[in-house]
């Protein structure tokens, strides 16, 4: 059945109970262990909005993007778009549907063909996907090239001849020359100087003003979120802990992570600076998580509700959490 003309129109892509275990070999004749890696996550993505997911390496941020980019196949949940769920999609709906999601990679040095000019890397995806001439590629190709802030002469160099600024740049362009819905961004400026990191950055949001696109904006990085998104989702573990506007996480967190995760970024307001919160311990493995609540080993506040339950993810007030002691502390 067709979804009609209703609010849900406004809804690009929907996760929900997004969910990748991998199988892990323990040893010889061991029975496989299962990592946990992405643990029920659900979000939507919305036109021109940017939906930021923050957390510590290995919270499970890039196994996300491989899911919402269809790179890989989920254990479980759905993935929702254009009325369809895509979450296991057979491969004429994968076709299909695949040019919609695109992905920006964190490091511009790998994820460019060195053997291929810059011409010729950005007509690939049109020669695929489109019936367009010869001479229409190259024009899609140089109108996207002047968009993203590249040269004309550049349409016949290699991608060695760019800075990490420049090859973002390419990279970006690639993405967009589909016309997709969505874009994936994984740590996309992580890998560029500090000098160079507003200027993609606002290229980005440049584009999605015009264009429409929502953007999965995957980063550590809390200063650049504050920058870029309009929502945030923090996750640890493979969960969501909490998730609401970006006014809502920066100006209120809730959560002790979130707190935690805050008060170790710099922050450039002094009025927003919190009190010093350390962050003792590691993030515990995937493989085994902790029962009850997954940050309780390092959580200043859990008690034995904590380390026995799994706190629900709810709605309080602006937002939602998945703290058991949110309204105490
Ligand atoms: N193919 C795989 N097989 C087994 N475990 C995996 C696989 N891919 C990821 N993991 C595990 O899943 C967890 C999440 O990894 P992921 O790369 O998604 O984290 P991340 O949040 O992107 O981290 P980072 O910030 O370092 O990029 C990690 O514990 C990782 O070791
Ligand atoms: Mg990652």
């Amino acid at each position: 059945m067709m979804h009609t003309m209703s609010n849900q129109s406004q809804i690009l892509l929907e996760a929900k109970n997004l969910t990748k275990h991998y199988p892990v070999a323990q040893g010889f004749l061991k029975p496989k262990a299962l990592a946990r890696a992405l643990d029920g996550v659900s979000f939507q993505l919305t036109p021109g909005k940017t939906l930021a997911v923050v957390g510590e390496s290995g919270c499970g941020k890039s196994t996300l993007a491989r899911q919402i980019t269809m790179i890989e196949t989920p254990t479980d949940g759905e993935l929702w778009m254009d009325g369809k769920n895509i979450a296991h999609a057979d491969k004429v709906l994968l076709k299909q549907v695949r040019p919609l999601v695109q992905m920006v990679f964190q490091n511009p040095y790998a994820s460019l063909n060195p053997r291929k000019k810059v011409g010729a890397m950005l007509e690939e995806p049109l020669i695929i996907n489109t019936t367009q001439s010869k001479t229409e590629r190259e024009q899609t190709a140089r109108a996207m090239m002047a968009k993203v802030g590249l040269r004309p002469e550049h349409y016949s160099r290699y991608p060695h001849m760019f800075s990490g600024g420049q090859r973002q740049r390419i990279a970006i362009a690639r993405a967009l020359m589909l016309d997709p819905k969505v874009i994936v961004a994984d740590e996309p400026v992580s890998a560029l100087d500090v000098s160079i990191q507003a200027q993609v950055l606002n290229l980005l949001m440049d584009l999605q003003q015009s264009s429409g696109v929502a953007y999965l904006f995957i980063s550590h990085n809390l200063s650049v979120v504050e920058h870029i998104a309009d929502d945030v989702l923090v996750m640890y573990l493979g969960k969501t802990v909490e998730h609401g506007s970006k006014q809502a996480i920066f100006s209120r967190p809730l959560h002790p992570y979130t707190k935690a995760l805050l008060a170790s970024t710099p922050r450039i307001d002094p009025k927003q600076r919190q009190a010093k919160m350390m962050l003792p311990g590691e993030l515990p493995s995937p493989l085994a998580p902790p029962p009850g609540c997954a940050f309780n080993n390092r959580c200043p506040h859990a008690n034995e509700l904590c380390r026995k339950e799994i706190p629900p993810l709810r709605r309080l007030d602006d937002r939602l959490i998945a703290c058991h002691r949110v309204e105490e502390i």
